[in-house]
């Protein structure tokens, strides 16, 4: 439960100007709101619902659900029965009830400084609506499935909310992703579209994301599964030939080198497309429990998880937190450096600053591109006022020091953000000292792709900060810390983080298999959802989240499976067996360390270990590139064959201290481990 006082601490809580006006402004009336957001969830969020338009008021029960797999099947049920559109209370009511039609939605920042563009609510409707009767062209219906594989540009908020305005489900992939995940993806969700870009520039390196996807596609085709159309935007390129007559962008960042692959069979040209098309396009009325969109999240088998969230729960969730944890104010500029391609851009870039008809900053570049000032820059260029990344970012910019920050004055910013992972004390201290100036409280925000939003996070002006820690429950969700047998811990401890009820933006299903829905997350402790993640309760009922408890690694807040990274180093014909563990990294919080086992007649040296690199990066993508690779003739296993990664993570820190070994099944592979660490893994 929420303490009746927190202490005093060292840390500012929030501005002046930000307590004066915040949503929450202190820590009595967030617990009041609090204790009545649990007891009484009809009241507290049919309250806020009253904000959105409803074509039909729900029918059923407000909030129905069984969160215990002994009592049967798991559901989670919000506002049945009523109907909404989300683009529609996004747009529509923004530009026609809201005054806010000439607001700018998004400063679209390209990746090279000076490109850059500004759309309005007004434009964005009209695009949208242009786009979502395209897709309707296409034969797109409520209920299918439309794959986006996109970089970060206006166009991909288009597509996604043009998906949502005809009731289609978007599926998008991070365009860092790999051709052969792209296909898993495809095919998981039988998407009949796939609407991509030609390519993009991450800093200097060009993406060729148009071949990617080309790629992707002939694998569907392969396994018997063709996709009908793909749709491309042209970001970089000049019109091609065989798309003639298409009203291309200026080529502003045309770029000569870029071959795009086209297949008049299957593509179809973006630009072309909404030439033709209307701007006025009615809303397809949905139900609150359809689906909205489909996410993948790494699943600890190795095969990613379609996450899916319907309709209502997921806006009047992804609204609320992004209005009260930044504190939104009609006057922000709002930035959040995630890509859309993960669930912090789905809510806090698309959904919930549209929701609440803020004005953002979409930025497709990197915060080290053309130089390590360029986040300060853009800050500064955009009156930024509230600012949201993730702590790898936050160590990346840390190494080069205070003066690239110290180069811009960023008065503007009021409320800063971090998200996706831990984020250590001394990264907390040179967010809050040297970018906010020790002027702008830190929400810590803890969360899932799963849950939808915010589920563990400070209120800025309400909450008394502890560095490192993300504190307290946002409103309707009551955390609670496990011991191995499932027992609830009261006062300080630590353990096993779960949730006893549900919030309106948790997820409904793992998309196509309900039975691994309620295997990952709500059997080994019955009437709980299992987060996955350790945590520490401390004396004063703060909250410490301590990382991921089961085989699941975080590089760069980015989730990846042990097991889908060692799938894809068995498949090379060198590898009989790999094991792969989570090594501590200064920047990206872990890095992948990988042993091999290797097969008869194999010799491991530097070709085989780039090839290893290699194979991992073509079938997930970069983001799961291994930094070690070490030969292992013989891995630790139990006696019952069960590979004790408790000590190989020992090992790759070169920990000598290894506890219990008494499981063991063979120690003398310990020594020759530890004589085969890889030398630049000191
Ligand atoms: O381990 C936790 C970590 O990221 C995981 C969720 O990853 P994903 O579904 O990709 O979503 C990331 C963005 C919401 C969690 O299980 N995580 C996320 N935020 C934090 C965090 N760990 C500690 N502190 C956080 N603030």
């Amino acid at each position: 439960m929420i303490p009746d006082k927190v202490p005093e601490q060292d840390v500012i809580l929030g501005s002046g100007d930000l307590k004066k006006d915040a949503h929450i402004p202190t820590f009595e009336k967030y617990k009041e709101l609090y204790v009545n957001s649990v007891e009484n969830p009809e009241e507290f969020w049919g309250t806020l619902a009253k904000d959105f338009f409803w074509k039909t008021k729900h029918t059923g029960q407000f909030f129905n659900y069984n969160f215990d797999v002994t009592k049967g099947e798991i559901f989670i049920k919000f506002m049945e029965g009523a109907s909404t559109n989300i683009c529609y209370n996004l747009l529509d009511r923004n530009v026609y009830e809201k005054n806010l039609a000439d607001k700018i939605a998004f400063f679209w920042e390209g990746n090279e400084p000076g490109d850059d563009l500004t759309v309005t609510y007004k434009e964005l409707l009209q695009r949208v609506c242009q786009f979502a009767n395209v897709l309707k062209s296409q034969g797109v219906q409520k209920g299918d499935r439309v794959s986006i594989y996109m970089p970060m540009v206006v166009e991909l908020v288009v597509a996604m909310l043009a998906c949502v305005r005809i009731g289609a489900v978007h599926s998008i992939v991070f365009a860092g992703f790999s051709a052969e995940s792209l296909c898993e993806r495809i095919l998981d969700s039988q998407c009949s579209l796939l609407i991509t870009a030609d390519g993009f520039y991450r800093g200097d390196k060009l993406i060729n994301l148009k071949l990617l996807a080309d790629e992707a596609l002939q694998k569907c085709i392969d396994k018997g599964v063709p996709v009908k159309k793909c749709i491309m935007l042209k970001h970089l390129s000049k019109v091609p030939e065989e798309t003639a007559g298409c009203n291309s962008p200026p080529p502003k960042r045309s770029c000569p080198d870029l071959q795009v692959p086209w297949n008049p069979d299957v593509d179809l040209c973006w630009h072309t497309l909404i030439s033709g098309a209307s701007d006025e396009c009615e809303p397809e009325w949905c139900d609150s429990e359809d689906p909205l969109f489909i996410l993948y999240t790494s699943g600890s088998t190795g095969k990613p998880k379609g996450v899916l969230h319907t309709v209502s729960g997921y806006m009047l969730y992804a609204a609320t937190t992004f209005k009260l944890v930044f504190d939104y104010q009609p006057d922000d500029v709002y930035w959040c450096t995630a890509d859309i391609g993960w669930i912090t851009g789905h809510s806090y870039i698309t959904y919930g600053p549209l929701a609440n008809g803020a004005t953002s900053v979409l930025f497709e570049g990197l915060p080290t591109y053309p130089d390590v000032s360029r986040m300060w820059e853009i800050v500064d260029k955009y009156s930024v006022t509230k600012f949201y990344t993730a702590p790898t970012a936050i160590r990346l910019l840390m190494k080069f020091g205070s003066d690239p920050v110290q180069k811009y004055n960023r008065k503007s910013l009021k409320v800063l953000g971090t998200v996706g992972e831990p984020i250590n004390p001394e990264a907390w201290q040179w967010y809050y000292n040297v970018v906010g100036e020790k002027r702008c409280p830190i929400v810590d925000t803890f969360w899932q792709t799963e849950t939808g939003g915010h589920v563990l996070t400070p209120l800025p002006a309400a909450t008394p900060l502890k560095p490192g820690s993300a504190t307290f429950p946002f409103f309707g969700v009551v955390p609670a810390i496990l011991n191995e047998s499932g027992e609830e811990l009261t006062g300080p401890s630590e353990g096993y983080l779960v949730f006893k009820q549900p919030w309106p933006g948790v997820m409904r299903t793992v998309y196509g298999n309900h039975q691994r829905f309620e295997t990952t997350y709500f059997k080994k402790f019955p009437g709980y959802y299992v987060t996955g993640d350790g945590c520490r309760r401390d004396e004063d009922g703060y909250y410490w989240i301590t990382g991921r408890i089961d085989d699941m690694l975080n590089v760069s807040g980015h989730l990846l499976s042990t097991a889908e990274v060692e799938s894809a180093l068995v498949e090379h014909k060198a590898v009989a067996e790999a094991a792969v563990v989570g090594r501590p990294h200064p920047v990206k919080g872990e890095s992948l360390y990988c042993f091999v086992t290797l097969n008869d007649g194999m010799t491991f040296n530097q070709k085989l270990e780039s090839e290893l690199k290699k194979k991992v990066r073509d079938k997930i993508g970069a983001i799961a590139t291994p930094d070690f690779i070490q030969n292992a003739p013989g891995l630790p296993k139990t006696r019952s064959g069960k590979i004790m990664r408790r000590l190989l993570r020992k090992i790759a820190c070169n920990e000598k201290d290894l506890g219990d070994v008494s499981t063991l099944a063979d120690s003398s592979v310990i020594d020759q481990l530890y004589q085969n660490r890889c030398c630049s893994a000191v």
